[in-house]
């Protein structure tokens, strides 16, 4: 078993969520209202490690009126336990939960420890089905995978996720290493996944499409 997974992204028209090595606003006021709301609705919000060392996000509810039990797990995927000690994500507003491997220095597990709580999964990269197997059995039944790139390919590798939803912000960016909403090694020409469109909607300046993802 395992929660249910939504993908939920800003992209430029020509696919980037980001510079090589640095976050940009892509969407507009109302998409970032939107992405408050949908934080309010799932057990969990999980982003890759790289994703919190570049743009060292709190992943709270922040944009809305909330109280602090609405607030996700957040979820780190980080193999080697790299997650800086005074990142915002593992202040008190939240519980937060880093899934490193077995390669993770045990040092570095101790002091997490202090901060968080830790779940291994894997040998030398996090085992994600494995690893969501371990959430749903604590009661997280649901994922917002908030990115990036490496961890968003490796999502939909495993046929992880569920659902996705991108706001299309009216930017161009360019940039051959400039990250785009899906890297990693890429899927070829005869494999790539396939996605069914539910929905399109106006917001402001930018556009959100909606889709199911349809697994072979
Ligand atoms: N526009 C948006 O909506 C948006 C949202 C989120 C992020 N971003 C941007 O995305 C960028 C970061 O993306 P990124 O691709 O560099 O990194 P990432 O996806 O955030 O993190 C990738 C890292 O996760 C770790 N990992 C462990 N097990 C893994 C597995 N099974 N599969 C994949 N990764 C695994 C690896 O590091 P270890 O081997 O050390 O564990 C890997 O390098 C940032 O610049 C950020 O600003 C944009």
């Amino acid at each position: 078993m395992k929660p249910y997974v939504l993908l939920n992204s800003a992209m430029t028209v020509d696919g980037k969520i980001a510079t090589e090595n640095s976050s940009m606003k892509i969407s507009g006021k109302n998409d970032l209202i939107r992405v408050h709301q949908l934080r309010k609705k799932y057990d969990g919000i999980m982003v890759g490690i790289n994703t919190v060392i570049v743009d060292n996000p709190k992943l709270t509810i922040h944009k809305i009126p909330s109280e602090k039990t609405d607030n996700p797990v957040r979820i780190i995927i980080d193999s080697n336990a790299r997650t800086p000690l005074n990142s915002k994500i593992l202040d008190n507003q939240a519980e937060t939960i880093i899934i490193a491997s077995q390669k993770a220095p045990l040092e570095r597990i101790r002091k997490l420890e202090e901060k968080c709580t830790i779940i291994i999964s894997g040998t030398n990269s996090v085992d994600l089905k494995q690893a969501l197997n371990k959430l749903y059995k604590l009661n997280i039944k649901s994922i917002l995978l908030e990115g990036g790139s490496t961890l968003n390919f490796s999502m939909f590798k495993e046929e992880l996720i569920d659902e996705v939803s991108i706001c299309i912000g009216s930017k161009i960016l360019g940039g051959s290493n400039s990250k785009t909403l899906v890297d990693g090694l890429g899927f070829n020409k005869n494999n790539c996944v396939e996605l069914n469109l539910k929905s399109y909607t106006l917001i402001d300046k930018d556009i959100l499409l909606k889709y199911t993802v349809q697994y072979k």
